[in-house]
């Protein structure tokens, strides 16, 4: 029998985040803020992993390390086997959480401004912003400045303006927040179509644990601050999937198991924030588990 050449990166993880932690000065002169880990974490090569958790867990701060975009406190962090310090790597494209498009350019050249940065040739910046454009739907508002577009077509802007770099690891932290849900969901199926086509490694924050378990290959469950991974789900979904598995009992069963690791996290944090908040015992039914059971046909 012949053996399987298989290349030594092809065993790799594309990306390890090994004992990370971040800590900030905090407002009050002398303490710290401990926002983030430690944290362990390998993303596969080719997958999609979503990370889920408590608003101020620490979830844009992981993406900002893993980015380069701010130092780790501890640990390390690797992508394609190289320490990622001080810098954006070659290959790492990022969606921020807020709107983050030029204001001075029209959509067509905002698409296009990384792609002169890095000195392609006029047509191959054309083709590339183009199809970028069809793929987020703003053919029709390529002239357009983001001032005189929606905040979600503006999200769609920035996301178009990463995709069309190419990344082999696309870092998205809640890039369809400002969406509805019908363009969410067609987005959502998009981002999937391009996942396939290109083989990229996604990490993708959601608060949508819908979303989370739709697209996925994994789902990180993160608890309140300090972030740290509680819960990893394998979704089991295949390569060729799309929104309406949303409709198949699975679905529900992923769901409903997301909100309940996150449901306990997330009244922690809202405590944190409002030490009078939510006092409600914990072990109360919720509503949205009592739809996703519902959805699931328990
Ligand atoms: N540059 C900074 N300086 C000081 N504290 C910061 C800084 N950035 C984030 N923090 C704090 O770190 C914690 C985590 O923030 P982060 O933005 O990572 O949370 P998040 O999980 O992305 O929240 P959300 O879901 O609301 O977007 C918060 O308490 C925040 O106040
Ligand atoms: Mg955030």
């Amino acid at each position: 029998m012949r053996a399987i050449a298989r290349s030594p990166e092809a065993s790799l993880p594309h990306a390890a985040l090994t004992g990370v932690t971040k800590c900030f000065a905090s407002a009050s002169a002398g303490t710290e803020l401990h926002a983030l880990g430690p944290i362990d974490l390998e993303l596969r090569r080719g997958e999609v992993f979503s990370v889920v958790g408590p608003s101020g867990c620490g979830k844009s701060t992981l993406l900002e390390l893993l980015a380069g975009l701010a130092p780790c406190s501890e640990g390390r962090i690797e992508f394609e086997g190289q320490p990622v310090e001080g810098r954006v790597p070659d290959g790492i494209g990022v969606v921020f959480q807020e709107d983050a498009s030029f204001a001075w350019l029209t959509v067509r050249n905002n698409i296009a401004f990384g792609l002169r940065h890095i000195g392609l040739d006029r047509q191959e910046i054309e083709a590339r912003t183009q199809q970028a454009l069809a793929f987020t739907g703003l053919s029709g508002f390529a002239d357009a400045y983001p001032a005189q577009l929606s905040g979600g077509m503006r999200q769609r802007v920035c996301i178009a303006r990463t995709l069309v770099l190419q990344p082999r690891l696309i870092l998205l932290d809640e890039p369809f927040g400002a969406l509805d849900e019908q363009t969410r969901l067609l987005m959502g199926d998009e981002v999937l179509r391009l996942w396939r086509e290109t083989g990229a490694t996604i990490l993708l924050i959601t608060h949508s644990l819908d979303e989370a378990a739709m697209l996925s290959n994994r789902v990180g469950v993160m608890s309140a601050r300090p972030g740290r991974f509680i819960d990893v789900i394998e979704t089991g979904w295949p390569r060729d999937r799309d929104s309406r598995i949303a409709a198949l009992p699975a679905f529900g069963t992923i769901t409903a198991r997301l909100w309940d690791r996150l449901r306990e996290e997330s009244i922690k944090a809202m405590r944190q924030a409002e030490p009078g908040a939510l006092q409600a015992p914990l072990d109360t039914p919720s509503q949205h588990q009592a739809t996703t059971n519902q959805r699931a046909g328990f």
